[in-house]
């Protein structure tokens, strides 16, 4: 995964690690520069976070070329000697790369050979390993050996020029006036340039201060058009809140005020219009993690309102199935970063079968968005926090729109009901109850149906940022197995909100308490004091129309989450081993 930057230009430090801190979504294991001045490098590393390295950086306003890194560790342990930036055998060309050398083993074999010296375990040493001198040539031979996804960035001692490379990983390239930038992300030329350039893969070249030299993968020397840029959707701040999750949790009442407005333009009506004219006769959602449990909620729409064959799946595992995807398949990829490697690739899968391929994703100038046919954009504007929280609440939404259009149902009246009484729930309550659920090691989720789904996802939030052990288990498949795990120190939390498939949910939430298990219920129903007597604990959510009770839900129990990882000392927006994009497979 990683994020990478070069700069070329003043303050030359300083700008790298406000780039840094803006790729920190992409890793955050370990952090490194290397600044070129005078035929001298510079560099400093750190483990951990970039507020790690800011601390033994010395600033210097002076003219620089640099290159720097913010890693989530692939191959090696999260140590100073994997730290990028990583140097040639001479010591006169750095590099940092993201992505992953799939031919890594092999190449280092052959460097090993000739008794190069390697400092650590990391695929992307080996490429800098393979350079002596660099410059045009020695990139293109270097590259035409590497098997596998990057994006490169390269400098050496003595020169006025930042090398670079393409595949498969995002980079972009940005001018400023006495400055040029390349970067995995456009966020990071938000201080200084309101247009980008675009590579593409097998796209490679330099940059300087004079101009931009770009080869497409045939070798051929190329123009780009630069690209505009809003970064009204950058949000820099927490506003007041102690993390970015519980300011993006509240976020969504916003996101969603957006939402109503910019699917009643016509340039959105078009496009939900065309993807109504499409032929197909199977849709497929198709995602991964938090996006993968919109998709479940997407689905459940879908297979209600339309006498189609609607599946969802996970990204990675799409192209294991032996789905019929061809050019009658409607394929839906839900993405917040829309650079998701998994997603990508069941993307290419799918569009190599003709399918039609439509994009939900939060980042308009994303590669899936750009691989679509048609990209419908959730407007949940800059999401920080690790854990997805207003965009799935966005996509969730889009996909509500989406149904709806298909369905010819209107959209706009239901939720601007919704907008006017969205609750978060109380504070004091979760709270309390965060309290509890931080004592327990394990927790099972259970649900039927859409209660499923949502514990499908209160629960990936729960592990993802509290390290307690979650699963959600479907209500009825609890005696299959899974019920053997109860005892006195498991908890299960029980969502209900279906009034019709109550009476056999609370049936399998007697069956845990009768073998000593706890039992927390959240439900929007009534329920009267006799069932309560049977829970622990009881949290009551709001109501609200059924279609959108999955968005409703969610927004207290992602709260919940939030409160218990902050009961259990966590930072919730890094949660540890993870990061915001994933770019690997
Ligand atoms: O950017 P994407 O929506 O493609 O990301 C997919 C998952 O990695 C993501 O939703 C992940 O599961 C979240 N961190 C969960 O909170």
């Amino acid at each position: 995964m990683c994020g990478i930057i070069g700069y070329i230009g003043k303050n030359c430090e300083k700008v790298l690690l406000t780039g840094l801190k803006r790729l920190e979504y992409r890793g955050y294991d370990s952090a490194g520069m290397t600044v070129s001045r005078d035929g001298e490098f510079v560099t400093y590393k750190e483990v951990g976070e970039v507020k790690n390295l800011e601390k033994i950086v010395s600033l210097s306003e002076d003219f620089g070329y640099g290159i720097a890194h913010t890693r989530w560790a692939t191959h090696g342990s999260i140590s100073l000697e994997n730290t990028h930036p990583h140097f040639s055998a001479n010591g006169s060309v750095a590099l940092v790369h993201n992505g992953i050398i799939e031919n890594f083993e092999e190449l280092k074999n052959d460097l090993l050979a000739k008794s190069i010296r390697f400092y650590g375990q990391t695929d992307s040493e080996v490429v800098a390993k393979m350079f002596d001198k660099l410059n045009i040539n020695s990139l293109r031979y270097v590259l035409k050996r590497l098997v596998g996804s990057y994006a490169l960035v390269l400098l050496s001692k003595d020169g006025e020029q930042l090398y670079f490379a393409k595949n498969r990983s995002p980079l972009y390239v940005a001018r400023g006036e006495d400055c040029v930038m390349i970067a995995s992300d456009p966020s990071c030329f938000v201080d200084f340039a309101d247009s980008y350039f675009e590579l593409e893969d097998g796209d490679y070249g330099k940059i300087s201060l004079k101009n931009d030299v770009f080869y497409n993968k045939n070798d051929e020397k190329i123009e780009k058009m630069p690209k505009k840029i809003d970064f009204n959707f950058l949000s820099e701040d927490k506003s007041g809140y102690e993390h970015y999750m519980i300011k993006e949790i509240y976020q969504s009442r916003l996101v969603l005020e957006s939402l109503i407005e910019r699917y009643q333009t016509t340039n959105l009506k078009a496009k939900l219009e065309e993807i109504k004219h499409l032929e197909f006769d199977r849709i497929y959602l198709v995602g991964c993690g938090t996006a993968y449990h919109a998709g479940l909620v997407g689905q459940s729409y879908l297979n209600e309102r339309f006498n189609i064959d609607t599946f969802c799946d996970i990204a990675s595992e799409l192209p294991n199935k032996n789905y019929n995807i061809d050019s009658h398949s409607l394929c839906i990829f839900i993405s917040q970063s829309g650079e998701t490697a998994d997603t990508i690739s069941a993307l290419k899968f799918c569009k190599e079968r003709d399918a039609h391929i439509v994009a939900l994703t939060n980042v308009e100038y994303s590669t899936i968005a750009h691989l679509a046919d048609i990209n419908l954009p959730i407007f949940a504007g800059q999401e920080k926090s690790v854990a997805s929280t207003k965009a799935y609440f966005a996509q969730c939404v889009t996909i509500y729109i989406l149904s709806c259009f298909l369905q010819g149902k209107d959209y706009v009246e239901p939720l601007k009901i919704f907008k006017n009484h969205i609750d978060f729930g109380d504070d004091n309550e979760l709270k309390k109850l965060a309290k509890v659920v931080a004592r327990y090691d394990k927790v099972f989720f259970i649900g039927r149906g859409k209660d499923y789904i949502t514990s499908q996802e209160v629960s990936l939030k729960l592990k993802e940022i509290t390290y307690i052990f979650s699963t959600a288990v479907a209500s009825g498949e609890l005696k299959h197995g899974s019920l053997s795990l109860v005892d006195d120190k498991f908890l299960t939390v029980v969502i209900s909100s279906d009034k019709e498939q109550f009476a056999k949910t609370l049936s399998n939430a007697y069956e845990i308490k009768s073998r000593g298990g706890k039992l927390l219920l959240i439900t929007s129903l009534f329920v009267d004091s006799d069932v309560r007597g049977n829970f622990d604990y009881v949290l009551e959510v709001p109501k609200t129309e059924n279609d959108l009770l999955p968005m409703q839900i969610i927004l207290p129990l992602q709260k919940l989450a939030y409160f218990t990882a902050c009961e259990r000392g966590n930072n919730p927006d890094k949660p540890r081993n993870l990061a915001k994009s994933v770019t690997v497979e």
